[in-house]
């Protein structure tokens, strides 16, 4: 009851206008209390509000970013609650202006904490750093997304691996789910400036997705993510695991898949309607020398690069490309931890930069060209 009374006030921190649809594609604004955010977009991923190797003025002059996402479990843990309220949140904290977009800490809890045990009440774990054992409810996961101040924050969500083969679990999981919506909608204390997305579980199985989205559209979030995927599961799965909730979701809210972050994964879940994408492999395998060309990825460690005097990719144009060569980052790899920065750089960029293109290409009703030379490039041409 006290859940309805608040979902028929409708209150939510943001606008979302989609500007041109070409299938199920859009181009939209979704404008946010720390600025616009072009969508589609893929939001980098800065667990404690900071890019590893990047600093804010790069996100910000160089990478034309306009949304980051941090995560509630590593704040949770450090710096904690009560010295982001007293510096007045992350933005001020870690020097961000724009938007952050929040996780809620289950997802981080079950892959990176050994000992971790979901009930209904919420999930115990120890934690990474000094085996202290915490208890993540819904309560506490909004409590601390308040003192954040995310501009997007996730409910907290029952995650099992969509590979799951323990069907009673997943469903346990899904409706657990919306029960925890149901809690974080209540502990909520700042829906007039900071948005909660719900999560939609229920592994590959479209009936439980159905269910899901069903539930969680009563509940009326300002946004929607899907989550529980890109988890070892068949592209196939993957594909029409999106479909089926891109169909279901509202047309006029974002949509967040949540963990995407391969250029192509990406495309294609933005030809099945979706908004919204993180992952943190744009940033880990900069940091082992692997990069993004629009022929594909490349190592630069291999010693084929030793004499290549051109940039990583010839069409792109950020700092590291338009300053260095294939050749000179190569020699610098094992020697100066400026070209990891450099190479982070240069595949946040990318992926940016890709799905702006995509984005002009809906604008320009350019889709299915921009598709097949995309694909063409990425996996038929050589590097
Ligand atoms: N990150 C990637 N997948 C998920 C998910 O299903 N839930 C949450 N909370 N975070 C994620
Ligand atoms: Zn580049």
């Amino acid at each position: 009851e006290e859940v309805k009374e608040l979902v028929r006030m409708n209150i939510s921190a943001l606008q979302f206008k989609v500007l041109k649809q070409w299938g199920f594609a859009r181009a939209s604004l979704l404008t946010l209390p720390h600025g616009d955010v072009r969508t589609p977009v893929y939001m980098p991923v800065g667990t404690k509000g900071a890019m590893k190797g990047l600093l804010p003025k790069n996100m910000k002059d160089d990478i034309d970013c306009e949304i980051m996402l941090a995560n509630t479990y590593h704040l949770f843990l450090k710096p904690g609650e009560e010295i982001l309220d007293r510096e007045g949140g992350l933005h001020k904290f870690a020097a961000w202006d724009k938007n952050y977009l929040t996780d809620s800490g289950g997802f981080q809890i079950v892959s990176l904490s050994d000992l971790n045990e979901v009930t209904e009440e919420g999930v115990t774990f120890e934690s990474h750093i000094d085996k202290m054992k915490f208890l993540l409810t819904p309560e506490r996961s909004m409590e601390v997304q308040n003192s954040i101040g995310a501009d997007i924050m996730m409910a907290l969500d029952d995650v099992v691996p969509p590979t799951i083969t323990d069907a009673d679990r997943l469903e346990e999981a899904m409706h657990r789910s919306v029960r925890w919506l149901d809690r974080c909608i209540l502990a909520h204390k700042k829906p007039e400036v900071q948005n909660l997305f719900a999560i939609v579980q229920g592994g590959c199985d479209d009936d439980l997705r159905k269910i899901c989205c069903d539930e969680m559209i009563k509940r009326n979030t300002p946004g929607y993510a899907i989550g529980g995927l890109a988890g070892g599961e068949d592209k196939e799965d993957f594909w029409r695991t999106v479909h089926t909730c891109t169909q279901l979701l509202p047309d006029d809210k974002p949509r967040y898949v949540m963990g995407i972050g391969y250029p192509v994964d990406i495309l294609i879940c933005s030809l099945l309607g979706a908004d919204m994408y993180d992952c943190v492999y744009a940033t880990r395998v900069a940091r082992f020398g692997t990069v993004f060309t629009r022929n594909g990825e490349i190592k630069l460690r291999g010693s084929s690069n030793k004499n290549q005097f051109i940039p990583i990719d010839s069409k792109c144009q950020c700092y590291t490309c338009k300053n260095y060569t294939r050749s000179y980052l190569w020699q610098s790899f094992t020697r100066d931890s400026s070209c990891l920065q450099l190479l982070s750089l240069h595949n946040v960029y990318f992926l940016l930069d890709i799905i702006r293109e995509f984005r002009q290409a809906i604008l320009d009703e350019n889709v299915e060209e921009y598709m097949t030379n995309f694909v063409t490039d990425y996996y038929i041409t050589e590097k």
